[in-house]
């Protein structure tokens, strides 16, 4: 059984306060993966784990909310984090306990070898939570690329209602100023950052915008 009363008291009194910017859609995503009350263990895949302890507001502590929240799932509930730094995999095995399978690797190759796994064990994907390569603001190409090749990589564990959320992916729009401390928009906002190339894609594939606020999420991939 799936009973996540005591996750939501630790998120709301501990977690959820010290999360700035990510609260907002660290709780829709957790409070989406409640709705889906499929009966069986709940599978989470992440990429950037968890690094710094501690770090809430400015990374997000995702591998430590996700082993919370799977602690309240049913037997078997497991999450894969993949990270290509060692020092970040080996300081998040620190904190996590082996419900989250933390991974060495470029996530891009890594994610492919998971979803051979998981299809072997005939599971999908709940959340899959892509935050690994670090943006760069002024060029956020590289950054936004390797995050659409990490979701081409795990698609096939993707199920329609399968939540994809990306990290660091804020709307953005052009403005000019009217006068000082006014600005009109010139373009309607566009998910960026992290996210764009995703997006994009979302778009094109008639993939459902779950919300939009510092992290950004969809089901219907597939
Ligand atoms: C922002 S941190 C992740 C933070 C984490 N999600 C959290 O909430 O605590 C980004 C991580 O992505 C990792 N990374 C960068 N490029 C990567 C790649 N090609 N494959 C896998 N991980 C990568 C970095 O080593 C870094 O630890």
């Amino acid at each position: 059984m799936r009973d996540t009363h005591a996750f939501w008291t630790w998120f709301d009194l501990e977690a959820g306060p010290k999360l700035g910017a990510r609260e907002v859609s660290f709780r829709k995503a957790f409070a989406y993966l409640d709705t889906l009350q499929r009966t069986g263990p709940v599978t989470i895949v992440e990429t950037g784990c968890t690094r710094i302890a501690g770090n809430w507001a400015g990374d997000g502590q995702s591998s430590v909310l996700f082993d919370h929240y799977l602690s309240h799932c049913p037997a078997g509930s497991e999450a894969h984090a993949v990270d290509i730094d060692p020092n970040a995999t080996a300081q998040c095995r620190q904190l996590v306990s082996n419900r989250v399978h933390v991974h060495t690797g470029d996530s891009v190759p890594v994610l492919r070898q998971i979803a051979r796994t998981l299809a072997d064990a005939g599971r999908t994907i709940d959340l899959l939570y892509l935050d690994s390569f670090d943006v760069d603001w002024k060029n956020t190409t590289p950054s936004s690329a390797h995050h659409l090749k990490e979701l081409v990589s795990i698609v096939g564990s993707l199920r329609s209602d399968t939540l994809v959320m990306v990290d660091d992916c804020p709307a953005q729009a052009r403005m000019v100023g009217t006068e000082p401390g006014n600005y009109s928009l010139i373009s309607q906002p566009e998910i960026g950052g992290k996210g764009g190339f995703v997006a994009e894609y979302a778009a094109q594939v008639g993939a459902t915008l779950l919300f939009s606020h510092y992290q950004a999420a969809w089901t219907h991939f597939v």
